[in-house]
């Protein structure tokens, strides 16, 4: 292949996975603000099938490459870039493939400087790639927008998820309690990442059990927090169990609706608070970068199973995503 070319995953329009192509494109000019990365990882996230699908509606640069989530290592530096990124450096970016972005699904993307952030030494770049998309969501979820506080209890929906594990290990990390729905079978992993109760998601009598171990385990007061990450969510349940000042964090369900009772949420002064990821400052995903690096450093956000594909199987990948077929956290390898 030609030096200024390299094997791609991209799509020229928007539609299903199968509009996703795999063949040269050419590699991403370098504008002086940014650093061409070589990529050595790329995971899929349900926010990748949004973006190709037009579901989330983005600024996209056709023909656009796949991916938001890249780790790599630095191949050439703008001229304007003034962190101190050198050849060889290994690094992350979270914030690829929307916004008018180059993707992160190709053998070189190019990232705004202050997008991106060294990869801590002796971390494994597709393990990190796992975990970054949903170790970066849980810390803005709780942090930035939840304001979790140590010694409050913290509900978290689908707690064996990619972002509900990831939310479970950080809201401990903060001082809370926290309790899960999972299937029964992951309860044990549930305790192991931290939780303090677990719950059965299949349980007919689910929001009745919540209400007691939320009862139970915050000494009466109730839920400070509750994050719900399987997109099925119950409000009216919800706010009836929420302390004083609880949050209700909302961040999955793209096609949800639900009835909300204003009396008894305003009443007790609760909220519910939007949250999408693709909406966060520069500055927000550096401080959630930050942190994201300490739990790297420290082995604490890992993927329980990671599937590794060829970034040729691309398009399969988006399909399993969106079929619910997929195996443990998908990650290709240009
Ligand atoms: N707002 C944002 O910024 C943002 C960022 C990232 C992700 N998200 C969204 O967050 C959601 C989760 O993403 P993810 O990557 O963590 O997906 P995931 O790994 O597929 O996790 C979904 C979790 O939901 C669980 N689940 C399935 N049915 C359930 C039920 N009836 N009750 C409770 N839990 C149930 C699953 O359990 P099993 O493993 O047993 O099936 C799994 O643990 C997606 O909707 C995604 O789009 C939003």
């Amino acid at each position: 292949m030609a030096q200024d070319m390299m094997d791609a995953a991209y799509f020229r329009h928007t539609g299903g996975s199968d509009v996703i192509e795999f063949g040269p494109l050419p590699v991403p000019q370098l504008p002086d603000h940014a650093v061409l990365v070589r990529v050595a990882a790329t995971a899929v996230n349900h926010v990748d099938t949004f973006v190709r699908s037009g579901g989330y509606a983005t600024a996209l640069s056709f023909p656009q490459a796949i991916g938001r989530d890249a780790t790599g290592t630095v191949e050439r530096v703008g001229a304007a870039v003034d962190a101190p990124f050198r050849p060889g450096d290994p690094v992350w970016s979270n914030s690829l493939g929307f916004g008018g972005r180059s993707g992160a699904g190709a053998a070189f993307t190019v990232v705004p400087a202050d997008r991106l952030y060294p990869l801590p030494a002796g971390v494994d770049p597709v393990e990190a790639a796992a975990v970054l998309h949903a170790g970066a969501t849980a810390w803005l979820a709780l942090h930035r927008h939840a304001g979790v506080q140590p010694g409050d209890t913290v509900f978290v929906g689908g707690g064996t998820g990619q972002v509900g594990s990831a939310l479970v290990v950080q809201a401990v990390r903060a001082g809370a309690r926290v309790i899960t729905s999972s299937s029964a079978d992951d309860a044990g992993h549930c305790r192991s990442l931290g939780a303090t109760a677990t719950l059965d998601y299949r349980s007919p009598a689910l929001m009745d059990e919540l209400a007691a171990a939320a009862r139970s385990v915050s000494g009466g007061r109730g839920l400070d927090v509750h994050i719900e990450t399987s997109g099925r969510h119950q409000l009216e349940a919800a706010v009836e169990m929420l302390a004083l000042r609880g949050r209700i964090i909302a961040l999955s369900g793209m096609a949800a609706t639900n009835a909300l009772p204003l009396g008894r949420l305003y009443t007790r002064d609760g909220s519910v608070h939007g949250f999408a990821i693709s909406n966060a400052t520069v500055g927000e995903l550096a401080d959630a970068a930050r942190a994201v690096n300490e739990l790297l450093a420290d082995g604490s956000l890992r993927a329980r199973h990671i599937t590794r594909l060829p970034l040729s199987g691309a398009a399969g990948a988006h399909a399993a995503m969106e079929a619910g077929t997929a195996r443990g956290k998908l990650v290709l390898i240009p």
